[in-house]
């Protein structure tokens, strides 16, 4: 099956770069607006493919999308990255622009195209997506939480000085820095609650180092991370193209669940072949409750920008 990577940059790349060593997709289209520049990446990629032993065939094309028809997937990576310093939020003005008009081409040569959005600011450009295009609900996927949670599972396995493979954890809510609800109450180490190791003050400190995950990188590398970004993103397209039925925290249009309409916003989803396949709605507490209601109120008001 064939994905399409837009954006070539460091998250595209390295995006584009695991779903080809995980050998699952039988072709990755990458495109980007600058000229030569995914057929570069492409073509680089392709170089390791003796090497690191997959056969997923990589292209690369400037701004042609007719290259990406018949796509299973597609990933839009594209606009501006944050600068140190920056909020997702500020970049809303130039990428809206850019992921409408994307989200348009790949319809046009892909009906059927399950897409995941990664371009910030994340829950509203995917809700964008959803408005911009009508595709059912199941069929746009925001990226984020499933980022969120694998920085969650780091902070928490530095904490319990323990390897991430024995930790279980949960992102929910917006991807921002205070959007994210890190559910530190359901977070276990080899079905332990991690209350059970940690004190409540090094506890609060992993939600805290968790919900500027994406700054913290951001000022030490002068833009911002691609290695977790594009790792996560393989994941969720890898459930998707061989319809593993895995939760990840997505993005999704609610309607009703978690007592919420018309918004894009980090909850549980059931990711398979037809991308979101259910919305689980699990019991939060009152706090949690209150905090992802706090980061409802903060990504409508980033969408009232729209
Ligand atoms: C980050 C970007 C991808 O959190 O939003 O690193």
């Amino acid at each position: 099956m064939k994905v399409t990577v837009v954006g070539a940059g460091a998250v595209g790349a390295s995006c584009a770069e695991y779903i080809a060593i995980k050998n699952f997709a039988s072709e990755v289209t990458l495109i980007d607006i600058k000229e030569g520049f995914a057929e570069g990446k492409a073509m680089d990629l392709m170089q390791t493919a003796s090497l690191m032993g997959f056969d997923t065939k990589i292209s690369g094309a400037t701004n042609d999308y007719s290259k990406t028809a018949g796509s299973t997937v597609a990933v839009i990576t594209s606009g501006i990255p944050r600068k140190p310093g920056m909020t997702r939020e500020e970049l809303i003005g130039i990428n809206a622009g850019i992921v409408k008009s994307v989200v348009a081409s790949l319809i046009q040569h892909s009906p059927n195209v399950i897409i995941i959005v990664v371009s910030n600011p994340m829950d509203t450009m995917a809700y964008l997506a959803h408005k911009s295009s009508g595709l059912p609900k199941n069929r746009i996927i925001g990226m984020g939480g499933a980022l969120d949670s694998a920085r969650f599972k780091f902070r928490l396995a530095e904490a319990l000085g323990c390897p991430q493979s024995d930790v279980d954890g949960m992102v929910i809510g917006g991807h921002s820095d205070t959007g994210m609800v890190p559910l530190i109450g359901k977070a276990a180490r080899n079905s332990v609650a991690v209350s059970e190791f940690l004190s409540e003050e090094r506890m609060q400190q992993v939600v805290e180092d968790t919900k500027v995950g994406g700054a913290t990188l951001t000022k030490l590398l002068g833009t911002s991370a691609w290695y977790a970004p594009g790792a996560a993103v393989s994941s969720m397209v890898h459930a998707i193209i061989c319809d593993t039925k895995k939760i990840f925290p997505c993005s999704a249009l609610l309607e009703g669940e978690y007592g919420l309409n018309d918004i894009s916003l980090g909850v549980p989803c059931i990711i398979g072949k037809n991308g979101i396949e259910t919305i689980v709605e699990i019991e939060l507490s009152d706090a949690e409750k209150a905090k992802f209601a706090d980061s409802a109120v903060g990504v409508r008001a980033v969408n009232e920008l729209l």
